[in-house]
């Protein structure tokens, strides 16, 4: 068929390379090819694109309902199209043109800290840095798949609650307040283990480890469990590095992966596009779905050439 896609798997924890599309002009059916690949693979790239604000934002919102996003810069102007925040170090006239500068992002899944956050996350790279700045996607149900089973048990039926107070790049969000005891900072609270609503499998849910709590728990015991969970769940077997070239678009599961970004020349510039969509539900767990195994290999979607 004319219209099919080729879709390579990469040969890590999660990912896939899909080929042969432009961004500007495609099929439903091959839409149909690249949601289907997302969700299987979680995480996919896209390369050699290039498409506006307003392109990137109608591709967005195939993937559902996209967020408005704030300017992230300090001091910032609105954007005309407000669908699309920067991710950038660049500084002009002394007013940040994107948020998360050039520091390591730690790792996380997106605005957790939300009772409805995204499930797709969207990243379109237009300048790199000389080093450094790839992203990192980590497969959570490989996580939970790998969970030592006593410790698969223990969390079976506990949330956690997401602190919205600092962003990943560890800056004060704007209006709040420094965290001083977990128990009270504000956030959603969510299953730890949640069901994905499309694929129907069981993953680790967890968003990002600064000032997470376990409501219920004491508040030791509770930091012991989630540096348990944390200390496997990051684990360098569950994980893709992604290495960006220019024109790259990442689009990343954020129900079933945690992504990181690690820290890049400060001295040079790297500027991202990005978008984010959301499935309009909360993170849940359906009780009747067993943990099913991870496999990768089970679907073939495309001109599988790995
Ligand atoms: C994000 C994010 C990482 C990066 O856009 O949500 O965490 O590589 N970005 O810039
Ligand atoms: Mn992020």
């Amino acid at each position: 068929m004319a219209d099919q896609l080729e879709i390579l798997r990469l040969p890590y924890a999660c990912g896939a390379e899909v080929r042969g599309v432009d961004l500007r002009a495609y099929s439903d059916q091959q839409f149909g090819q690249i949601r289907a690949a997302w969700l299987e693979n979680l995480v996919i790239v896209i390369r050699n694109q290039n498409v506006t604000d307003d392109q990137l934002t109608s591709f967005g919102q195939r993937f559902g309902v996209l967020d408005e996003l704030p300017p992230v810069g300090k001091g910032q102007k609105p954007r005309d199209n407000k669908y699309i925040s920067v991710i950038s170090n660049v500084i002009e006239d002394g007013v940040p043109i994107g948020g998360l500068a050039d520091d390591e992002v730690i790792w996380h899944s997106d605005t957790s800290y939300r009772e409805k956050p995204p499930s797709a996350s969207i990243l379109y790279s237009l300048k790199l840095p000389a080093w450094g700045g790839d992203t990192g996607f980590a497969n959570m149900y490989l996580a939970l798949e790998t969970l030592e089973p006593a410790l698969r048990k223990k969390v079976d039926r506990l949330e956690i609650k997401n602190d919205i107070t600092y962003n990943a790049g560890g800056q004060l969000r704007e209006g709040f307040e420094p965290v001083k005891d977990v128990t009270k900072c504000p956030g959603a609270i969510h299953p730890i283990i949640r069901t994905h609503p499309e694929t129907k499998r069981n993953c680790l849910y967890l968003g990002r480890r600064r000032n997470a709590y376990i409501p219920g728990l004491k508040v030791e015991d509770s930091e012991a469990l989630l540096d348990q969970l944390w200390s496997h769940a990051t684990q360098d077997f569950l994980n893709w590095h992604h290495k960006w070239k220019v024109g790259d678009v990442v689009i990343w599961d954020n129900r079933c992966t945690m992504h990181h970004r690690d820290n890049f020349d400060p001295k040079t510039h790297r500027i991202m596009h990005r978008a984010q969509a959301r499935d309009d539900l909360r993170p849940a767990r359906d009780f009747t779905v067993p943990d099913t195994p991870h496999d990768r290999g089970r679907v073939y979607l495309g001109n599988v050439a790995l």
